[in-house]
């Protein structure tokens, strides 16, 4: 007997983009601990697997994620949260190297909404579901949405999200900058997420690493030091055939060949 996992990786058509579906349908895909080990699993291996060049993170085109499970933390004294680091788990998913595409359809929750920001780029339905819930339950986020929510939104949407469990459908996370992008009503967001990852996917990959390094840097460094990172960075680029080949193509007005050197 096999057992189901609680994150199915496949690949798209191509091979280049890997796919991280959250499989618990039955729980509205609740981010337990192991499928939290799961998730990880398949990042750790993607970002160290050369063909994959993009990965995209789901839960399919009906619902993303309804939080973190409650019944798993509902009996957690502070001690054993405190002492198992609980949720410390959680920011793996911010050292993975390689762009990660968030697709999102249905309920962002809790946990859910936090994992959604913790991609690189982030797609929607325009009927999804954002909310930080956590204060109906007596908490308050603990996977960075407080955090994150203020730099992409600002400090009184936040304090709206936080403190009145205000649910924000797609379309208006779309207009708050909280996603990328809000596909059209009745397409899959799963598609055209790939799509998007096949675009960052055909293009070099150390520029495209030093790019999600760079725009990072931005959230954690002062703007003179985030500016003096960015131009270094941008200065090594120079040093890799990539830079010689991508310039070189534009002369030639021919499409350039990564070599990712
Ligand atoms: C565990 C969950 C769950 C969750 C849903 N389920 N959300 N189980 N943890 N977060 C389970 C339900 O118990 C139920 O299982 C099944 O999924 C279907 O859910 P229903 O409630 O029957 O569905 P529906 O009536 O359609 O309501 C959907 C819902 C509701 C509005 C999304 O399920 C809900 O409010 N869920 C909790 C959302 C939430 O508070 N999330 C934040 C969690 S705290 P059974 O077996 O009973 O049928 C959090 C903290 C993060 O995320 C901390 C840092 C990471």
């Amino acid at each position: 007997t096999s057992i189901e996992p609680l994150v199915i990786a496949t690949r798209s058509q191509t091979g280049k983009v890997a796919i991280m579906t959250l499989n618990r349908p039955k729980a509205l895909n609740a981010l337990s601990s192991p499928l939290f080990t799961q998730l990880n699993a398949a990042l750790e291996s993607a970002d160290n697997d050369e063909s994959v060049r993009a990965i995209v993170i789901t839960g399919g085109d009906k619902v993303f994620a309804a939080g973190a499970d409650i019944k798993e933390m509902k009996d957690i004294t502070f001690s054993e949260a405190y002492k198992n680091n609980f949720l410390g788990t959680w920011s793996k998913i911010s050292t993975i190297r390689k762009p990660i595409v968030g697709a999102v359809a249905g309920y962002a929750l809790g946990g859910g909404c936090e994992l959604a920001l913790m991609t690189d780029i982030l797609l929607c339905t325009p009927t999804a579901t954002f909310s930080q819930p956590e204060i109906t339950l007596g908490i308050i986020p603990g996977g960075g949405g407080t955090q994150r929510l203020v730099s992409l939104i600002g400090k009184h949407r936040a304090m709206d999200m936080v403190l009145t469990s205000r649910k924000v459908p797609g379309k208006l996370a779309g207009e708050w900058g909280l996603v990328s992008r809000v596909v059209e009503e009745g397409e899959s967001v799963v598609a055209e997420a790939v799509k998007v990852a096949e675009t960052v996917a055909g293009y070099g990959a150390i520029a495209v690493q030093a790019g999600k390094e760079a725009v990072n840097a931005a959230l954690d460094l002062p703007l003179d030091q985030g500016l003096r990172f960015e131009r270094r960075l941008f200065q090594t680029l120079f040093a890799t055939a990539d830079q010689k080949e991508g310039m070189a193509a534009f002369g030639e007005k021919r499409k350039p060949t990564w070599g990712d050197k």
